[in-house]
């Protein structure tokens, strides 16, 4: 409880980039349990989001010809915006710290695999929040890829194609931004949950002066 006429602290911004099949889910999972077991206020979120730009991306998974590349980028544009004026700014007002799942580097990865121009998708993407720290999960393509088919139980979507999935790692690891680390996501769980905490932590304001 905030019980001076001081704004809360603002929040944090933590983004988990990667090619499909890292772990990116699982960790925000753990990661999230570890930061509230500390007392910090924890949201998580995700994009693609569940919102009505979102479900429509979601959809062309299945039927990806359905639009140009112009109209994808534009979508998960549209997405973002969506996001940053209904979650994260408020958010961010308010003293959370928010694990977000996917973010801007993923549109310059996987649109910019697509053939769009990188910087081009990063400019467009100007009116969204820098993070704080955007971590980059590295894993073999062929191991996302099994992670993917074999564990989930999923079939790759257009999306997920292997070809296209090497492009997309080849941009992640070209990406060179100061709120980037990277981190080794075939480790054990246990391991990659340890050293995001490590990297998370040292950002944060003290539980108290969180709320
Ligand atoms: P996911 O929900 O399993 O992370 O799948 C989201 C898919 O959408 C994933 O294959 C990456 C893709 N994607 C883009 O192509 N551009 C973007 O900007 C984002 C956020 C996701």
């Amino acid at each position: 409880m905030n019980r001076t006429n001081h704004p809360p602290a603002r929040g944090r911004l933590i983004v988990f980039e990667g090619i499909d099949g890292t772990g990116k889910s699982t960790q925000i999972r753990l990661v999230a349990d570890a930061l509230r077991q500390r007392g910090y206020p924890v949201v998580t979120t995700r994009e693609p989001t569940d919102g009505p730009y979102g479900l429509k991306i979601r959809a062309l998974y299945a039927n990806r010809g359905e639009c140009s590349q112009g109209e994808e980028l534009e979508l998960f544009i549209a997405d973002r915006r969506h996001h940053v004026d209904e979650l994260l700014q408020p958010a961010l007002e308010t003293g959370r710290i928010i694990l977000c799942d996917r973010y801007y580097l993923s549109t310059a990865a996987y649109q910019g695999a697509n053939g769009m121009d990188v910087d081009t998708i990063l400019a467009r993407n100007r009116f969204a929040p820098v993070p704080d720290l955007a971590i980059l999960f590295e894993a073999p393509v062929a191991l996302g890829i099994e992670r993917i088919t074999a564990s989930r139980g999923e079939h790759l979507n257009d999306f997920e194609k292997a070809e296209g999935l090497t492009r997309v790692a080849a941009i992640f690891a070209a990406l060179d931004l100061p709120y980037i680390r990277r981190i080794n996501a075939a480790l054990p769980i246990e391991t990659v949950r340890d050293e995001i905490l490590s990297l998370i932590l040292p950002l944060l304001p003290t539980p108290s002066s969180a709320d």
